[in-house]
Order: C-alpha cells, then structure tokens, then sequence
C-alpha cells in the first residue's frame, strides 16, 4: 500500500529522543522544550513560541488567552478540519463559517465582511492542505474591525504570502504536529506570538494556572496542555530537515503536475493550485475530479485502493455535519468536498511511485 501520509524519521530524531530518555526527563520538563520553542518560533519569524501537547489545543489555548467565551463569534472557514470549529465551541463562543474561495481553497477574504456581529471577536483563517490564505485583505478586514485574528497553520508549515512565512500574521498563529503534518513530534502543536504578554499567558494557563514563581499556587484556572520532551526532542531533530521536506513536497507537486497536466488541460481534473503571491507547501497534494472526469470521487478512490494507493476525500464542510448544522449552504465549500482527493505526499515517495499513481488516475478516464 502506498500510504498518504507518512513520518520521516531517522538517526537524528532517535539520536536526542535517546538523550531525552536517558535524561529521565521525559515528562515536560528537560533541555528540548523551550529549545523546540525558540527555534520554531525563529523559523517562522516569531518572537515567542509555547509548545502544547497538539494542534488542538494550541487553537484553544490561543482563544482563552485572547478572552474569547460565552456570547463572542469567531469566524471561520467552513471547510477545515472540523478541530478550528471546535476548539471555538470549547470556549462557549460560536465559530461563524465563510465559504471557501473558488482559487486555492482557503477562506474567501470577500466573503467575511458580511458575517461581522457585534458579537465577533477574532477570525481563524487556515492555511488549508499547503496553500496559504490571502492575508492582506483578512489583515485589513480584522484591524478595521478590531478583532484578533488567530492562524490556523496546522497543515502549512513553512508556506509563504507574499515571502514571509505563515504563522507570522496573526496575533496568535497555531501548529500541529500530528504524524501527518510536515514535521512531526508524534502529538504536539504550538502557539506563536511577538506579544511577550500573551506568551506568558499561555504559558500560566498550558500549566494549570501555576504562578511560575510560586509552585502550586494557581492565579487562574488552567489546563494541562504542556508537550513533553521527548516530543520537543523529534520535535528539534525534525526541524532541523523542515526545508528539505518542503523542497521534497514541491518536487512531489511537479510531478503530479507534469503527470495530470493533460488531464487538466481538457478540464478533466483541478491541479492542486499556487497563486502568484503563495508558495504552496503541498501538505498534501490534491485535485479536484471534474464532472468531465470518467468516474465519480468517491469511486476513483475505491479503484485507487484496489490498486494499494491510499488517498482521501476532501473535508467535510463544517456546518453540513451534526454539531453544527445549518440551513445555508456555502457552495464553494461544497463543491471542494465533493470533488477534492488528497494523494499520497510523503516525502518518502519515489518518482516510481508518484509515475504509478498517477497512471492509476489516467487508467480510469
Ligand atoms: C487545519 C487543522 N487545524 C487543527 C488541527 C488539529 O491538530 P491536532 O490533530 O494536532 O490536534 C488539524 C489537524 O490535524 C488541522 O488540519
């Protein structure tokens, strides 16, 4: 099977995984944590860098340093990972969706103005599989609002607007490191911010509220959302190869391109996109299957899994699914999870691989 997703990890992860061991230290206290911290910060042109035990709740933790609860809206994309609308429903806010724009996927910055309340608080755009979201008109749109804005930059590391690296936006910009994500700690994610006041916010509420001068003496009441160090230790040894898995994921996205070029060019499919002002980090490389295309989405990927590619459908639009159900209907959203399929990315896969692949995709036009 050739998997969509995969870690990449060898000596060096192992290397300082076994030094963390043999420290003791493998709870989240030891030399990798606040290592982890500064460097990813560095990386992404950030001041302060909390690292927290995954993406989840790095999201959380941002809203409840920002004050965001009860009675407050934040707007969201309604195509993501259903985690950006739930950690939202965690403070007793309410996530807002926007519909996703037509081009790269992301959240239609034309599209928010119109969903601004009273009520509204922050927007969490999201960096969805790769492609950086517009920033300057979300940036304009959330000063002239006077609303936080939160970067949901989980499937995006490394990515670019305009040059300068996603997560370097927002007041507060989250990460995941899940063993999908372009650098991995196993779980394990992390909130961004040049804001010295919040960094230590998070820090005082990622620990229970303890008062770090003052052990066991809570100011607030706070979680237990800290990341280990032996996470932080796969955490540093990954970070030290970010680039060279982006340059890999790029690679993957040529091929791809060159290989279902002609397929695009008769309409037949969507290649995954990179606007002129993005540099796309193909967290996973997608398409989109047209309805020109000889089968429906769902029955290319079954074929594909008779063949031992593994592949996936696009997220579900967020407010179609249960806890969030609504009567509108975002038609950009719908139509991306409808036709969307993410392809195998690691950057373990060969150019056999990726030739195979995509002659699974042609076989079946
Ligand atoms: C867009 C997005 N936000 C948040 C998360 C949550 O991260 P985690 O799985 O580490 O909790 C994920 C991913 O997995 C994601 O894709």
């Amino acid at each position: 099977m050739i998997p969509i997703a995969e870690p990449s990890l060898g000596k060096e992860e192992l290397n300082l995984l076994t030094k963390a061991f043999k420290s003791g230290w493998i709870s989240s206290k030891g030399e990798f944590i606040e290592k982890f911290e500064n460097e990813f910060a560095r990386y992404c042109g950030r001041k302060y860098g909390v690292a927290v035990s995954n993406g989840t709740v790095a999201l959380h933790l941002a809203l409840v340093a920002l004050d965001i609860g009860k009675r407050d809206e934040v707007i969201t994309p309604d195509l993501t990972f259903i985690a950006t609308a739930n950690a939202v429903t965690y403070t007793g806010a309410k996530p807002i969706f926007v519909d996703s724009h037509p081009d790269y996927w992301c959240i239609d910055p034309e599209k928010i103005e119109e969903k601004i309340s009273k009520k509204t608080k922050a927007i969490i755009p999201v960096h969805l599989y790769g492609h950086p979201c517009d920033m300057d008109p979300i940036l304009d749109i959330a000063e002239d609002n006077n609303l936080y804005l939160i970067e949901d930059a989980a499937e995006a590391h490394g990515a670019e607007y305009k040059g300068k690296k996603v997560g370097s936006f927002g007041d507060i910009s989250c990460f995941s490191f899940y063993g999908n994500k372009i650098i991995t700690t196993g779980e394990g994610g992390i909130c961004l911010t040049d804001d010295k006041e919040l960094s230590e916010k998070m820090r005082l509420l990622k620990d229970h509220g303890m008062n770090p001068h003052k052990r066991y003496w809570h100011e607030i009441v706070g979680y237990n959302y800290r990341m280990t160090n032996l996470q932080a230790a796969i955490g540093l040894a990954q970070l030290k190869k970010i680039n060279k898995f982006i340059k890999k994921k790029r690679q993957i996205a040529r091929l791809y391109e060159e290989g279902l070029r002609d397929l695009s060019d008769k309409g037949k499919i969507t290649l995954h996109p990179e606007m002129s002002w993005a540099k796309n980090v193909y967290w996973m490389y997608s398409i989109l299957i047209n309805t020109e295309f000889g089968v429906s989405r769902d029955k290319l990927i079954a074929e594909l899994e008779k063949k031992g590619i593994e592949s996936r459908p696009f997220f579900y639009p967020i407010n179609e699914m249960p806890p969030y159900k609504l009567k509108d209907k975002f038609k950009i959203a719908y139509m991306l999870s409808r036709s969307g399929i993410n392809l195998p990315s690691q950057s373990n896969l060969s150019k056999r691989d990726i030739k195979f692949i995509v002659s699974k995709i042609d076989d079946k036009n």
